[in-house]
């Protein structure tokens, strides 16, 4: 039997890249987008009309999942965006945008799924966090937040699921090419203080991303992940993925001054 797997947010990035290969190599996949109808001819798998922030969408997207399937094997968790801007030059409002999407969000769909799971005694959650789940970079803070709540939140859902063969976890890619930065939103509030800082930020950040992998290996690392009968929790993807959280675990310090140090070099080097 073929087995089911959800995808959310596979209209773009790596959700979709995955949903089509999954598909490909014989899977039954469902997507989900919040606008699914203008994808739905261009892609070869059902998508659904899903937004996690909203309770009401994800209670009747519950109803038509479980009507186009009975068993549900796989859920990835990959629907989020993010937040760029300094701390204090973001709104709170924002900052809980971030949290109610990337956190929340995820939290509420992950719920709607679990009985099913636990009912069948089998099922597999893998869920898109972050290197900045792992690590805190500056110009990110909520979204490292949003990203270090989920982290902290599987880890202790992975040992309540054991007993019901369920599977937990997370995959903490570093910055990959994918609609992120286009779909991403920026603080709206400007402290005259941080404008040196800030425009350094912004122009290291862009130069980073610019020079970013192209998806393959995150798409690699899920497809494993899916056929892999007893996965670990982490999974950090792409370069300096396992050295970073390293260097941060043995010494902070040591950490810190190189990111210190790696921003100065961009801007010295730009003069
Ligand atoms: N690319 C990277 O460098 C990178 C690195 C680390 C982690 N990640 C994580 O990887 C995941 C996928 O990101 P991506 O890079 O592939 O970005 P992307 O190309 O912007 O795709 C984001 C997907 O999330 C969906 N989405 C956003 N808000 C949603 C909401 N409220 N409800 C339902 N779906 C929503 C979007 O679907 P619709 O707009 O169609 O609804 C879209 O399909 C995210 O969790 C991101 O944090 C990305």
């Amino acid at each position: 039997m073929k087995q089911n797997i959800l995808v959310t947010g596979a209209s773009s990035g790596f959700g979709l890249l995955l949903a089509t290969e999954l598909h490909k190599k014989g899977y039954h996949v469902i997507g989900t987008s919040r606008n699914p109808e203008h994808l739905q001819s261009e892609v070869p798998f059902k998508m659904l009309e899903l937004d996690i922030t909203d309770d009401d969408s994800i209670q009747s997207f519950g109803k038509r999942l479980f009507s186009e399937i009975d068993k549900l094997d796989v859920l990835i968790n990959n629907a989020g965006f993010y937040l760029s801007g300094l701390a204090e030059e973001t709104s709170i409002e924002q900052g809980k945008q971030q949290l109610e999407t990337n956190f929340w969000g995820t939290i509420k769909l992950t719920n709607l799924i679990l009985p099913h799971f636990r009912k069948q005694r089998s099922g597999k959650i893998i869920t898109l966090s972050s290197i900045m789940g792992l690590i805190s970079l500056p110009g990110g803070a909520y979204y490292a937040a949003s990203k270090h709540a989920l982290e902290g939140y599987f880890r202790a859902l992975r040992f309540e699921l054991n007993e019901f063969n369920i599977k937990v976890s997370m995959v903490e890619p570093v910055g990959f090419k994918t609609n992120i930065v286009t779909n991403s939103k920026v603080a709206e509030n400007k402290i005259s203080d941080y404008h040196k800082y800030r425009t350094t930020l912004e122009d290291y950040t862009r130069d980073l991303f610019t020079k970013s992998e192209e998806p393959t290996a995150v798409v690699k690392t899920l497809l494993k992940l899916v056929e892999s009968n007893n996965p670990k929790f982490n999974h950090p993807v792409g370069k300096g993925s396992t050295l970073f959280p390293a260097i941060q675990y043995f010494s902070f310090k040591t950490f810190e001054k190189s990111v210190i140090k790696n921003i100065n070099k961009f801007n010295s080097t730009k003069k």
